[in-house]
C-alpha cells in the first residue's frame, strides 16, 4: 500500500458487561494489536449493547473505563486507534433505528446468540436483546468498516450485517461498504475449561475461564484442574479431544508455535506437563498486560481524556455515514 494512500477500516466492539476472558482476548483483543498498524482502527466499548442483559449502573461506569485500561495495556495505542464508549456517539443508535426498518423479525428470531441468551435470562427477553445483531450492523456500517476482527461467535451477526448492507445499497445506491470478518484460524474459538465442548464466557461459573486479570496462582489452579480426557495422549484433535485441544490453541494463539509442532514437541509427555507449560504460556502473555493495566487504571483523568478525545473524532466520521443515510431515507433536510 502506497503512502499516501488511505488505509482500509477496522472496528470491532467489545461489551463492557464482565470480566474479559482469555476467549475475548485470543479471539479478538489479540488480533486487534497486531492489525493495528495497517488499518485504521475502531475499537468500540460498546456500552449500549451490554444494557441488553440487567446491570448494576456503577459497575458498568467501572467497567467502561476498565476496559479503555484494558484495550490500551493490550498494546492498542490511543492516539492511533479509537478508543472509545458506543453511548457518546449518538449515530450507533440512530443508524440502529434506520437498520430497524429494513431487518426482518425473521432473521433476528433466527439469530443462535439470540436463542441463548433469551433463555438465559428468560425473566428479561427485551426488545434490546433480539434487535442487538441491528446495533451491532449500525456500530459495523457507521465507520464504512472493511474488515471485523471478532471470534467465530459474532460470525452470524457479521452475516446478518452484510445482508441489511446489501439490502440497504440495493434500494439506495453504494451508501455502505460490505464488510468482511477477520476470524483466526486458532483461537476463534477457545473453549471452557470445565465443559470444553462449550465457549469459554464471562457469564459462566469462574472456574471455567481464565480472566485477564487473573494472578498466576489463580490461572495455575484453572490449569489444573481443566477437564482433559483418559487416553494420554497429546494430539490436537478437537472433536475427539476438546479439553487437551483446547489448550494447545490457547498456547498457539499466545504465540507459542502452531498446535501440531507444539503437540509433536510434547509427545510422550503427560497431561500435567501440558498443563504446566500452557500455565507458563498464559502467565507470560498476560503479565505485561495486568502490570500495564494496573498503572493506567490509576490514572482515571487520563484514561477518561482518551474516551473523550477519541469520542469527538469517532462522532465526526460518524456524522459524514449518518447523513448520507438519512439524506437517502427521505429525512427533511438541516437548515
Ligand atoms: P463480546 O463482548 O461477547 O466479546 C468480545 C469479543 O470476544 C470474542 N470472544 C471469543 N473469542 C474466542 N473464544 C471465546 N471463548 C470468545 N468469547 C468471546 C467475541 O467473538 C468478540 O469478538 N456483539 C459483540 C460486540 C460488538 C461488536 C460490534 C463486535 C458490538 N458491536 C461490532 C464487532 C463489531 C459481543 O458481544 O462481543
Amino acid at each position: 500500500m502506497g503512502e499516501n494512500e488511505k488505509k482500509q477500516v477496522i472496528f470491532s466492539g467489545i461489551q463492557p458487561s464482565g470480566t474479559l476472558t482469555l476467549g475475548n482476548y485470543i479471539g479478538a483483543l489479540r488480533n486487534f494489536v497486531k492489525l493495528q498498524d495497517d488499518y485504521d482502527c475502531i475499537y468500540c466499548i460498546v456500552d449500549e449493547h451490554a444494557i441488553t442483559v440487567r446491570q448494576n449502573p456503577a459497575d458498568l461506569r467501572r467497567r467502561c473505563l476498565e476496559l479503555a485500561a484494558i484495550y490500551i495495556a493490550s498494546g492498542l495505542d490511543p492516539k492511533k486507534n479509537l478508543i472509545y464508549c458506543q453511548s457518546h456517539v449518538s449515530g450507533h443508535a440512530e443508524l440502529a433505528w434506520i437498520l430497524n426498518c429494513f431487518t426482518y423479525m425473521g432473521e433476528l428470531s433466527r439469530m443462535t446468540q439470540f436463542k441463548a441468551k433469551s433463555a438465559a435470562h428468560a425473566d428479561n427477553i427485551n426488545a434490546g436483546l433480539f434487535t442487538y445483531p441491528v446495533l451491532m450492523a449500525a456500530d459495523i456500517l457507521l465507520y464504512q468498516t472493511n474488515l471485523v476482527p471478532v471470534g467465530v461467535d459474532q460470525k452470524q451477526h457479521l452475516e446478518l450485517c452484510r445482508d441489511i448492507a446489501q439490502r440497504f445499497n440495493a434500494v439506495y445506491g453504494d451508501v455502505f461498504t460490505i464488510p468482511e470478518g477477520y476470524i483466526p484460524k486458532i483461537g476463534a474459538k477457545i473453549m471452557s475449561l470445565q465443559e470444553p465442548e462449550k465457549k469459554m464466557s464471562k457469564s459462566d461459573p469462574e472456574d471455567t475461564y481464565i480472566a485477564l486479570l487473573d494472578d498466576p496462582d489463580t490461572i495455575r489452579r484453572k490449569i489444573r484442574r481443566a477437564v482433559t480426557d483418559s487416553d494420554g495422549e497429546i494430539r490436537f484433535d478437537p472433536e475427539n479431544k476438546p479439553g487437551v485441544s483446547n489448550l494447545l490453541a490457547i498456547m498457539s494463539a499466545l504465540g507459542a508455535g502452531d498446535v501440531e509442532t507444539i503437540a509433536a514437541d510434547m509427545q510422550g509427555k503427560g497431561y500435567g506437563e501440558l498443563k504446566n507449560r500452557t500455565t507458563e504460556v498464559v502467565i507470560e502473555a498476560l503479565s505485561p498486560l495486568q502490570a500495564e493495566f494496573k498503572r493506567l487504571i490509576a490514572d482515571k483523568a487520563y484514561l477518561q481524556s482518551v474516551i473523550d478525545e477519541n469520542a469527538k473524532t469517532a462522532n465526526a466520521l460518524a456524522l459524514r455515514t449518518l447523513r448520507k443515510v438519512q439524506k437517502k431515507v427521505g429525512f427533511a433536510p438541516r437548515g
